[in-house]
This record gives C-alpha cells, structure tokens and sequence, in this order.
C-alpha cells in the first residue's frame, strides 16, 4: 500500500463552471462541388454505384492553395457569429485534424493566431473522424475542471490532398471542409457524460499507406489513406450502437427524447443501420449531410449540426445524440444541447 507524505502545505486548484453547453456552432464548405462522374474518371465505377452503396452525391473539395488553417479560421468566425462572442473570449483552441500536411507545428497556435484569439492555449488532436466528439469532451471537462472559459472546438480535414484517386475502396467517401463550435460556462447541464475508447488491434484497417520515414527511406508513393472498407463497415454496425445507446443511458435520455441523432457522415447505410439499432422514433432528425459534403472526417458532425440548425431541421435547443468514429479505431459519444 502506499501512503501519501504528510504536505506541509494544501496546493490550490482550480474549480470551474457547474456545467458546460455548446454557445454556437459554424461550418465552412468549399466551393468546388465534385460530382461521382469526376470521381469515376478515376476508378472504375459509376454514380449508381455510388449513391447506393454510400450515399454519397457530391463532395466539395478545397482549392489547392485553400489550407487546412484557412478552413478551419473560416469555420470559427462563423461559430464566434454564432455563439455571440468575440475572439479576445476565447481562451482554448482544440483543432481535431489528420491532414494539416504538417508534422509539427499543430495548426491550432496558427488558427488561434489567424483569429486574433491570440495567446490562448491552443493544440490539435488526432482522432480522425471522431476527432470532434473528443474535442467536445476535453472541452466540457476543461470548462467544469476551471483551466478553460470558453473552448473552440475545430474539426477540419483536408481529405483530397490524402487520397489516392485511383483507389476504387476510398476515393468516393472523403471530402473536404471544416466545423467549429465553442463550449463555455452553463448553469444547466449542456453535456452529457462521453463514452469513449479505442481498438488499436485494428488501426491498420484505416491508415496512411506508408508512414513519413518509408516516404523518406523508400521508393513509395504519397502515404495516402486508405482502408479496408467492408471491416471498417462491419465494426461501424456492431460495435457503435451499443455506444451510442450507452451515452444515451449515461445521460438519462431515452431514444424518443431527442430531437436530433448525428452521427458521423461515414456512409448512409451506417446512418441507416445506427437508427434502426438505436429505435429511433420517426420524429427524430437524422443528420444526412454525407449527400452532398461526403466524408470529412473530424469536420462531419459540425457541419451536420450547422446544416441541421439553419434548415430547421433540428430546433436550437433541442437534444442531440452525436457519436464519431474512425481510424484508431476510436470514438467517443456524447449527448448535447443544441444551442
Ligand atoms: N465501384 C464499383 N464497384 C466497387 C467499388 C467501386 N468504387 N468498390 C468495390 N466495388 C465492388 C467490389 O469489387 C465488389 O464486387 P464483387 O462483389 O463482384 O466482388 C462489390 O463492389 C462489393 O465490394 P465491397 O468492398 O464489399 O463493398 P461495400 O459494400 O463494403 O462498400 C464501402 C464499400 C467502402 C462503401 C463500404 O465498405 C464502407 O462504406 N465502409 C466503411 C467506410 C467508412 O465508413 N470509412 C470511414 C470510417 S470513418
């Protein structure tokens, strides 16, 4: 057993805000709408194909010089419109990303900057598509714990400068864009409890095809992604569910609760498969973004959300289910009020 030393003197901590809600939340969609045609120059394929084994439409893509970065400042002022709030407020910026084509510096510090919220502590994080329903937990905990006021949280991907457009398994799914709300104080209950983990025995079903030393040591091509899309769909349908229906009950929400179920734009028949597991009434709204914005990865749930509000379909302050997952394998899931 081991014993504490005596402390001679009590260290102070910090104690934060009773709960924490997400204050507003923005997108940013590139302009270039990419058809499965200009897809299928590619590959061998067609648009039938497509729309019915994923759902997808359309993507856009960014432009080349359009970076990671300028996405994701563009996705933050329109959540800081959103939210009411100034960049000066902003004391975090959590930027969940897997293609900023740099190692290191994290493009949080250079978003953080770009958005005049200078000073604040700011870093990304790899958790590929569920990169955003992690930010959101790091967030409410950093809000209740007392060492953040107000959190910007960014999911953005830059997915076509990491695909290899000849590959028939992945060059259909993945688009571009960036998403960003801000977490701060409440004092009603905005976040439910996160449920999350990861399978690490699985990380080579979604990777990069080489890691940076092979691009430097080998004769490789460019380290695309890719994946092995019937087993990644597989884990999606069995092992999601349940997680989802765990951060329900953690929260103490039933299905016919919520008024909004999010999950992350991976392929519609995951989207289908997680309602019909989860037995979600009719009038629940089924985000189904993944039409016309394709996969973006950590950037999926945010512009679901943002889509969702400004049609109306999800009312703002409703309840909302939100679960991400990806590459890892990670997720992580989490019930929110919709601001
Ligand atoms: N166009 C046309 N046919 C294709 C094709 C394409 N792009 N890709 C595969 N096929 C063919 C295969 O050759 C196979 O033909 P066969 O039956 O004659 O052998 C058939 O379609 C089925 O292939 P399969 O790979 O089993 O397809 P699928 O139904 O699993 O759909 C995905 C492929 C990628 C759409 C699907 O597996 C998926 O969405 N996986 C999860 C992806 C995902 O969510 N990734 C991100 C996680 S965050």
């Amino acid at each position: 057993m081991t014993t504490i030393p005596q402390q001679r003197r009590t260290l102070t901590t910090t104690t934060g805000a009773a709960y924490s809600r997400i204050w507003g939340v923005g997108g940013y969609r590139p302009e270039r709408v990419v058809t499965n045609e200009e897809i299928c120059e590619h590959i061998d394929s067609s648009d039938q194909w497509i729309r019915e084994r994923s759902g997808i439409i359309t993507r856009r893509f960014a432009a080349a010089d359009e970076t990671v970065v300028d996405m994701a400042a563009a996705a933050a002022h329109e959540a800081l419109r959103s939210a009411g709030l100034t960049a000066s407020q902003i004391s975090t910026v959590i930027v969940a990303t897997v293609t900023h084509p740099y190692q290191t510096p994290g493009a949080a510090p250079i978003v953080a900057e770009r958005i005049g919220a200078t000073s604040a502590v700011a870093f990304d994080i790899s958790a590929a598509c569920a990169g955003y329903c992690h930010g959101i937990a790091l967030a409410n905990d950093m809000v209740r714990g007392g060492s953040a006021t107000f959190v910007l949280v960014i999911g953005v991907e830059k997915l076509s400068d990491f695909t290899d457009k000849t590959d028939r398994g992945s060059a259909f799914i993945f688009g571009d864009g960036a998403g960003a709300s801000i977490v701060g104080p409440s004092d009603v209950p905005g976040i439910g409890p996160t449920v999350w983990g990861s399978d690490g025995s699985k990380w080579k079903t979604i990777s990069q095809r080489h890691s940076w030393i092979d691009v430097r040591d080998g004769d490789v091509d460019w380290p695309a992604i890719t994946m092995e899309g019937p087993e990644v769909f597989r884990w999606a349908v069995w092992a999601m569910a349940p997680i989802a229906q765990a951060a329900l009950d953690q929260a103490g929400i039933k299905a016919e609760d919520l008024d909004a179920f999010i999950p992350h734009q991976a392929n519609m028949r995951i989207i289908d498969s997680l309602v019909k597991k989860l037995k979600l009434p009719d009038h629940v709204a089924v985000a189904r973004d993944i039409a016309e914005t394709g996969n973006t990865s950590a950037a999926s749930i945010p512009l679901a959300t943002q889509r969702m509000l400004d049609s109306g379909e999800a009312p703002h302050g409703g309840l909302a289910l939100q679960i991400g997952f990806g590459a890892g394998l990670v997720y992580a899931a989490q019930v929110v009020v919709l601001p």
